[in-house]
């Protein structure tokens, strides 16, 4: 897409069953799992964003076979571990990737050298950095932690690491590193964070033990774990679904399937949040798919009614943030978010996007930025809906983007966003699966 912006406006209904693209999370750990394991790892669903794409180069990079056989279906062929890229190894916009392949490449004698687009060489790598340091890595970076960067691995040591914020790619960073460190590695979790990384390790063949400890989880991997090519089966990605279903929570006369979505507990924070604001949501044709629970959900336009999310909640919603923000500005009440730390790193920085994309468009929204919690007052009241109006600035972050495109589907006034090429880094096709339940979206 090259459209310098994109204007959303409101129409009828919106109405049908789609499915939704693959899972991120999942897709970026299938490549690398699979191009570090020995033999073919065959994957099926693979998310063929920006972000995942940059994953399979760097993993061909590293001396994996990776080929496309067709829409979503990729074969790897790892070779038992990674040898030294020829080139830097590019991340684009892909926070995951980039930290997960930097734990992944940690495990071995080599310096590679690792960069990213502008929204990522400002974000903190600090945090995995230090567990890297600490099981023998060295690196040499700019000032605060951030890329270009370059690692020199090899010779790790155990580590028994306990995470200083929820953030699972932090955990999966040092499990991949500790495949190759003398001693495996530990990793405390004082929250649950997404498990993508333990159940797929599971799946390649490593003996991965989860403890659950004190309301959170110790996570064990063991030394001298071998990993065996598999074949892996993508789930529909949560996070990218939460969009279509509130575009139809707020859109009068609206009814949208989604199919085959992921229902992993550790991801599905904001189905719980949508219930207790009211949400017509339901939940069916729940299966297991390749190890993970997936389900077709179907969302109706609803009166929505404003919560207190409870802080507890935010690792398993915490992508979700910007689009409840949205749901909560159409709802009747105020909906009261607490425990938005990690909003500030994402691609952009979420929590100050959200209050001024939400300003903008007419929304009142409290804010304590210290206290990193945030109040949305819901604009619910008969024929009169969220102004909207507003040209938001995205930053170049495809969920800003995609958030503020389906407030203005149900705004008073159109509602543009820039930078709308970024929303292929995680949901390719997301305008035309739009359009094609019934929106109105336009590139002017
Ligand atoms: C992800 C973890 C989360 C999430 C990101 C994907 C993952 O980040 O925001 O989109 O796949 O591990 P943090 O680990 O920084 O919380």
């Amino acid at each position: 897409m090259t459209a310098a912006h994109l204007t959303a406006r409101r129409a009828g209904p919106l109405k049908g069953t789609v499915r939704t693209p693959g899972d991120k999370s999942i897709s970026h750990r299938a490549l690398i799992l699979g191009a570090l394991a020995t033999g073919v790892t065959e994957i099926e669903g693979l998310l063929e964003g920006d972000d995942i794409k940059r994953t399979a180069a760097a993993m061909a990079a590293f001396g994996a076979g990776v080929e496309r056989l067709g829409e979503g279906k990729w074969r790897v062929e790892g070779r038992g571990g990674f040898s030294e890229p020829a080139d830097v190894i590019d991340c684009g916009n892909a926070g995951t990737g980039v930290r997960l392949i930097m734990g992944a490449a940690a495990g071995f004698d080599m310096a590679v050298t690792f960069t990213g687009d502008a929204s990522l060489r400002g974000r903190p790598m600090n945090r995995v950095l230090k567990p890297l340091g600490q099981m023998g890595a060295t690196w040499l970076c700019r000032a605060g932690g951030t890329l270009p960067l370059t690692l020199k691995g090899g010779n790790l040591n155990h580590i028994a690491y306990r995470l200083p914020e929820p953030s699972a790619q932090v955990k999966s960073a040092v499990l991949l590193a500790g495949l190759h460190a003398a001693g495996g590695a530990e990793v405390i979790e004082p929250e649950a964070t997404r498990d993508h990384t333990e159940r797929m390790l599971r799946a390649f063949g490593a003996e991965v033990e989860v403890r659950e400890e004190d309301g959170g989880r110790r996570i064990i991997l063991g030394p001298g774990q071998r990993l065996t090519g598999t074949k892996i089966h993508v789930p529909g990605d949560p996070s990218s679904a939460a969009f279509l279903l509130v575009a139809a929570l707020v859109t009068p006369g609206s009814e949208v399937t989604v199919q085959g979505m992921l229902l992993n507990p550790l991801r599905i924070g904001l189905l719980d949040t949508l219930g207790e604001m009211g949400a017509d949501l339901s939940v069916t044709n729940v299966r297991d798919e390749g190890g993970e629970t997936v389900a077709d959900i179907t969302a109706r336009h609803s009166e929505l009614e404003g919560v207190e999310v409870p802080p507890e909640r935010a690792p398993s919603m915490i992508d979700e943030y910007p689009i409840l923000a949205v749901a909560a500005a159409f709802a009747k009440g105020r909906t009261v978010m607490r425990g938005l730390d990690e909003l500030f790193v994402k691609e952009s920085d979420r929590y100050a996007l959200m209050l001024r994309g939400l300003r903008a468009c007419g929304v009142a929204v409290e804010d304590d930025r210290t206290a990193a919690m945030m109040t949305v007052v819901g604009t619910a009241r008969a024929n009169h809906p969220v102004a909207g109006g507003a040209a938001v600035t995205t930053h170049g972050d495809h969920r800003i983007a995609m958030s503020h495109l389906v407030l203005g589907l149900a705004a008073e006034q159109p509602v543009r966003v820039d930078e709308p090429g970024m929303i292929a880094t995680s949901f390719p096709g997301f305008v035309d699966l739009m359009r094609g339940l019934g929106a109105e979206i336009g590139e002017a």
